[in-house]
């Protein structure tokens, strides 16, 4: 098979988002990006990702791998290549100088510096432009910068786990271990994909968790640990405020709360926000991670918190783990608090739905909208 064909570009681009995803937890605040060369006769010559650290771009580092068989070659990208002086220069005129005939890229690049300019620069100088194979999967990959370059906040996903009859933890407060190994271990992969972890005042007391990855895989910047923590709880002596040498922790709470408290939490390294409508105003919260350059948020709960977000209509990405257990009970906390909706017709709807079995566990991930009465 050759460049041109559908199986085979295809074959190609998926190549591509594969190499770009090996950027994931690298490259954030950018996008994750990869590039396949292949040659006329179908053989690939280079191959390349973008890794921050590396400075170099997908597309420089596969035109390098590729040398003089770049010349009448064809470059898949999964992101549309950039035209302007950045940390590094325009990888449209390293593709051009590199004699590539055609590129297939899937999707624009949604940051206003680029957009469309690299698919342009590129058509001036002659070279073929595809735009549009595999868009569905290149934004999916992608959903977390497109998000944070359109919105200038963080995506956030939502993650609970929950019992089948809808419950985080018992009465009591008792919730380790509601999933199985298999369901948790699925958890630390879904952290090492996010620069922050957020939770609230309650789960941080009752469950005195250390939120740290333990994915086992490499990430350029720790995991950003956030507390909602209006009459300021967390104890200088909790599991969070022990270990700020490991990663940040930051606290989000009143401008009323014990000056007393708040010193005692800076001197063990936690930063404390205070203002600004303090824990309960969630878009400032947000804004303000995102000042920081956070491009995600995992919220892991717990169920008033959850409910908040969602209220709000805060959430992008929710996913929900269902372990085969009843806990029962009314006092029991619910999976998600807040107001909820009044009717049925109000719930959000999961769009774009996954399901996968973890051991004895199922995970429903999806994407949280409202159904307006046109749909
Ligand atoms: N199964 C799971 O996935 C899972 C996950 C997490 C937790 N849990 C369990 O869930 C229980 C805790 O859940 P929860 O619903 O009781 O509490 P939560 O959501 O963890 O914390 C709620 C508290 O956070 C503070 N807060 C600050 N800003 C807030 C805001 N904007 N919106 C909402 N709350 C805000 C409030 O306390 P202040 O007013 O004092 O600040 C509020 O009472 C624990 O038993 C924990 O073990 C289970």
């Amino acid at each position: 098979m050759r460049p041109g064909t559908l199986d085979f570009d295809q074959q190609m681009m998926r190549r591509a988002l594969e190499l770009a995803a090996r950027g994931i937890a690298q490259v954030s605040p950018g996008p994750l990006v990869g590039c396949v060369i292949v040659a006329e006769a179908g053989e690939i010559v280079g191959e390349g990702y973008y890794h921050y650290e590396r400075v170099r771009h997908a597309e420089t580092l596969a035109l390098e791998q590729a040398g003089s068989r770049a010349a009448g070659a064809t470059a898949y990208v999964s992101l549309e290549p950039h035209a302007h002086y950045g940390r590094t220069p325009p990888c449209t005129s390293a593709l051009i100088n590199a004699g590539i005939r055609r590129v297939v890229a899937p999707i624009q690049d949604p940051n206003p510096l680029v957009s469309s300019k690299g698919f342009m620069h590129l058509r001036q100088a002659r070279i073929e432009v595809s735009i549009g194979l595999l868009a569905d999967e290149a934004t999916r990959l992608n959903e977390k910068y497109i998000h944070f370059m359109q919105t200038g906040r963080p995506f956030v996903h939502l993650k609970l786990a929950i019992s089948v009859d809808g419950r985080i933890a018992t009465r009591t407060g008792d919730a380790r271990w509601i999933t199985g190994e298999e369901a948790r271990a699925r958890v630390h992969e879904l952290r090492h994909e996010y620069d922050a972890i957020l939770i609230g005042a309650r789960t941080a007391q009752v469950d005195d968790p250390l939120l740290t990855e333990r994915s086992g895989r490499g990430r350029r910047r720790p995991l950003v640990r956030v507390v909602l923590d209006e009459h300021l709880a967390l104890s200088p002596g909790s599991q969070l405020a022990r270990t700020t040498g490991e990663a940040p922790v930051i606290i989000f709470t009143s401008e009323h709360a014990d000056p007393g408290k708040v010193a005692g939490l800076q001197e063990r390294g936690v930063e404390v926000i205070q203002g600004a409508g303090g824990s309960r105003n969630l878009a400032a919260v947000l804004d303000h991670l995102s000042q920081r350059s956070l491009q995600s948020v995992l919220i892991e709960g717990g169920g008033r918190v959850a409910g908040a977000f969602l209220d709000a209509r805060l959430v992008d990405k929710a996913s929900f783990f269902i372990a085969p257990i009843i806990i029962g009970g009314s006092d029991a906390t619910p999976a998600v608090g807040g107001t909820g909706a009044a009717t049925i017709a109000e719930a959000l709807h999961l769009h774009d739905t996954e399901i996968r079995h973890h051991g004895h566990d199922i995970e429903i991930t999806g994407y949280p909208k409202a159904v307006t009465s046109d749909e």
